[in-house]
């Protein structure tokens, strides 16, 4: 199966891609955690995308169309795969289409704007090997280390508040309209958002199960 992510910054598409994947057996394609990885390695395209990261703006879309390229191009892409975080603007969304690329389904997780500030300053992030927590909803067993790997867990720049602003403006004026686009292909699924991460999945499994 074939899944796109939607949903604005801090919806839980990161949260609800990693179960699913694992439940379906299926990887997920995460362009956010590429760049993170790109940015963290000191690589060109890494350098290249700081400066739009952490001001909330998003990376140019030849930048991030050609990451995309590559990685489903990768043999474990074969069978299927969900993408977390992309496309992000009606020119990547036509860009996978160029490629040949047919979706099955776009699950758009929907969490009102207020509550999605309260979710992002919680968050923290593990330094080496970047699992996600949260203060809140998902704590790790001890304070500050993640399960993982014992790294130290820390909040990502792009968490600040006045970001998560940038992000949401961003998020509103390029990606949401992707639902209309999608919408009109019949592929869109609207998931509310839960305050429980297990009741998003279980919405989200019933969305991917219906007319599958
Ligand atoms: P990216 O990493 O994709 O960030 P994002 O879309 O802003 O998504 P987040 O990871 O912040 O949110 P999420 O919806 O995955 O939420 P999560 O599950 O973590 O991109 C970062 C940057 O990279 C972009 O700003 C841009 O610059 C660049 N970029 C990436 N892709 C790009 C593209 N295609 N084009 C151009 N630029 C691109 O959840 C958030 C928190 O809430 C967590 O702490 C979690 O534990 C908690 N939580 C989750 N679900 C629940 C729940 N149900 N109840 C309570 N808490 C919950």
């Amino acid at each position: 199966m074939k899944i796109i992510f939607l949903g604005a910054p801090g919806a839980g598409k990161g949260t609800q891609a990693e179960i699913v994947s694992k439940k379906l057996a299926i990887p997920t394609v995460s362009t956010g955690n590429i760049i993170r990885a790109a940015l963290k390695n000191g690589t060109p395209m890494g350098l290249q995308a700081k400066a739009f990261i952490e001001a909330g703006k998003l990376v140019p879309d030849e930048v991030v169309i050609g990451i995309i390229k590559d990685r489903l191009a990768e043999d474990d892409c074969k069978n299927g795969f969900i993408l977390d975080g992309f496309p992000r603007t009606i020119p990547q969304a036509q860009a996978l289409d160029e490629m040949g690329i047919v979706i099955d389904k776009v699950i758009d997780i929907e969490v009102a704007d207020e509550k999605i500030a309260k979710r992002m300053s919680g968050r923290r992030v593990c330094k080496s090997c970047g699992n996600s927590y949260h203060l809140e909803y998902k704590k790790p067993a001890v304070e500050g280390v993640c399960d993982a790997c014992g790294g130290e867990l820390v909040q990502r720049k792009d968490d600040a508040p006045e970001t998560v602003l940038e992000r949401l403006k961003v998020y509103h004026d390029e990606t949401e309209p992707l639902k209309n686009y999608y919408d009109k292909q019949g592929k869109l699924v609207i998931v509310e958002g839960q305050e429980e991460v297990a009741d998003t999945t279980a919405l989200t499994l019933k969305a991917l199960e219906d007319n599958a």
